[in-house]
């Protein structure tokens, strides 16, 4: 249990003594300012009004009730019937001597989440469209985990469509020319300009494409043959990014939407059977009044074309199926982009009408904003096109480089190049898991590469600088033994910090907000830098146990820091 988790069990422990049903909360949450202690018990409020009492005479009842001798100095109660705890330093600080806020309890319920994420179209190369999506369900995928959850990664990739008939033809084409197919999908990018231009030009060509459609659609071997080779490498190029931003995701998590092909025609049979798809205009479709607009036309969901084609809907219908019926989640995550938000409630409201998925099971769109340029407009090259994820990454590692160069000359080449690495991957992915998901932002190189701020340099920073206490101190991190005393205010607010870890992470993973965690990293970072100011480690008027004490702290705030970094996929280094 951590801090707060306790004051719950006790607070409500004195509720029931003072005759409070059981279904009313207790309502803890962290103190707003010092004077109001470090938490507030806010309970008696409500049940108050429940009960048709005075709330500050139910808070007084609470209170009589409220053991929390060796947990709290100081309970007051405050305003119309808030309780304010001051915890007792000693409890911090035995608290903090044997708890490893880095590592994580059993949670009380083990929930299998699948997590929907990255899954770019392979059509094409992963240009900063993907960027978001790829590192926000990363880092959410790496809390759950840590807290004790089953997760499984989805990677739904779109490896299917009507671009695939062009792709492939002209692929055909230029390895009938003799081209190696590594060689002819070198710059996947410009190979899908020059599909397209030929497409658009020559009305043969076209013509085979569309046929080819058809018969990849229809399993035809030599069309399958080519899609086969244009998807290998399509998904190495993106795999090689996944290992460049550090992201977890793996070959085995890659079940893209032609996984789903076979299943297409079951999932339209049984939205038929359940009577809710029917015909229009040679379609099928699924009419929604759920998702009516507001002159109450419903919400039209096209499963099948006229042409019989299925659609990106019904493959995301199958999908869930089988995520409820065979992957058995509790929990579907799907970060993607907000502008799919209708599409997400088509298929989820679907899902649930057909009875795809069990009834406990949550379908949870966690939708982002876009990433802007400085101009306040969507991001993009000079000349207006997309800008390649892969050559971000290159300008990320450059400017990092530069600046690592400037602060500290005297680094040799390797060790530059690496802390380089680290810290440029890890400004670019801080900067945006920084920000509130939902919101738009502006992408500013200079911001991101700061050491002052908010930054991934600046707690990268914050981490070295611990390690470089021990370094001076000629000790391991782990070495330390002796007993943690608090007696400073800064010892007592960094305790607070580090002991909030573990509340922090649950709330992230419960609703899918790095910000949360980064906002968290920072204040800690921050609480140990006035720490730091004031309280002197290794000063020789400094006592044996004072500086053990301090150096413990500083052994607990480093490997939070560390863990924190980890989750969101950002790497930390002994020196900078
Ligand atoms: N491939 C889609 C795109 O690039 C994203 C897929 C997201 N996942 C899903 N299950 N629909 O827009």
């Amino acid at each position: 249990m951590n801090i707060r988790e306790t004051l719950i069990h006790e607070v409500r422990l004195a509720m029931t003594a003072a005759g409070i049903p059981p279904e009313l909360p207790a309502n803890v949450a962290t103190s707003t300012r010092p004077e109001f202690g470090d938490f507030q018990a806010n309970g008696a409020l409500a049940a108050a009004k429940r009960l048709k009492l005075k709330p500050r005479d139910l808070a007084a009842d609470i209170v009589a009730n409220l053991k929390l001798e060796g947990i709290a100095d100081k309970v007051e109660i405050a305003g119309p019937g808030f309780i304010n705890i001051h915890l007792s330093a000693d409890y911090l600080a035995t608290t903090l001597s044997q708890t490893n806020p880095a590592q994580a309890n059993a949670p009380a319920q083990v929930q299998t989440v699948v997590v929907d994420y990255s899954s770019p179209n392979l059509a094409k190369e992963m240009h900063v469209g993907h960027l978001r999506s790829t590192i926000i369900g990363d880092a959410i995928a790496r809390v759950l985990e840590h807290l004790g959850h089953t997760v499984i990664r989805q990677n739904h990739m779109g490896d299917w469509g009507t671009q695939f008939g062009m792709l492939i033809a002209e692929l055909e084409e230029q390895l009938g020319e003799g081209e190696k197919p590594e060689l002819a999908l070198g710059d996947l990018e410009g190979f899908y300009q020059q599909s397209k231009r030929h497409f658009d030009a020559d009305p043969a060509f076209a013509d085979k494409a569309r046929q080819y459609v058809v018969s990849l659609q229809s399993g035809d071997a030599h069309c399958l043959a080519l899609w086969q080779q244009f998807i290998d490498i399509s998904v190495e190029h993106s795999e090689a990014l996944y290992r460049q931003l550090n992201v977890t995701l793996g070959h085995e998590h890659i079940r893209p939407e032609s996984a789903y092909n076979d299943d297409l025609a079951q999932v339209l049979a049984d939205l038929q059977k359940a009577e809710l798809a029917c015909e229009s205009e040679g379609a099928q479709v699924v009419f929604l009044d759920e998702l009516a607009d507001k002159k109450g036309k419903p919400s039209p969901v096209i499963v099948q074309k006229s042409d019989g084609g299925y659609l990106y809907a019904t493959s995301d219908l199958a999908a869930l199926r089988y995520r409820s019926q065979t992957l058995k989640a509790d929990r579907a995550l799907y970060f993607i982009d907000a502008r799919q938000s209708l599409h997400m409630k088509q298929v989820f409201t679907v899902a649930r009408k057909a009875g795809f998925v069990h009834a406990a099971m949550t379908l949870e769109h966690l939708p982002f904003g876009t990433m802007m340029g400085e101009d306040g407009k969507p991001f993009k090259t000079r000349s207006g096109g997309t800008v390649k994820l892969a050559d971000l990454l290159v300008e990320a590692l450059s400017r990092a480089e530069q600046l690592i160069e400037e602060k500290n000359p005297e680094l040799d080449a390797p060790t530059r190049k690496e802390i380089a690495r680290k810290v440029g991957i890890g400004a670019v992915k801080y900067a945006d898991l920084s920000k509130t998901r939902t919101n738009d932002y502006i992408f500013n190189w200079d911001a991101m590469l700061s050491f002052e701020g908010n930054t991934a340099p600046y707690l990268q920073y914050a981490y070295s600088r611990i390690c470089s206490v021990f370094r001076k101190a000629e000790l391991e991190r782990g070495q330390v033994k002796g007993n943690i005393r608090i007696t400073a205010p800064q010892e007592k607010t960094l305790a607070l910090s580090l002991l909030s870890f573990d509340e922090i992470l649950k709330t992230v993973a419960e609703d899918g907000y790095p910000h949360t965690l980064c906002n968290y990293l920072y204040d800690l970072a921050s609480a140990y830098m006035s720490f730091y100011e004031h309280c002197p480690i290794l000063r020789s008027d400094i006592d044996a146990e004072t500086r053990a004490s301090r150096l413990q702290i500083s052994n607990t705030t480093a490997n939070t820091l560390q863990k924190g970094l980890e989750l969101l996929g950002i790497e930390t280094m002994e020196r900078m």
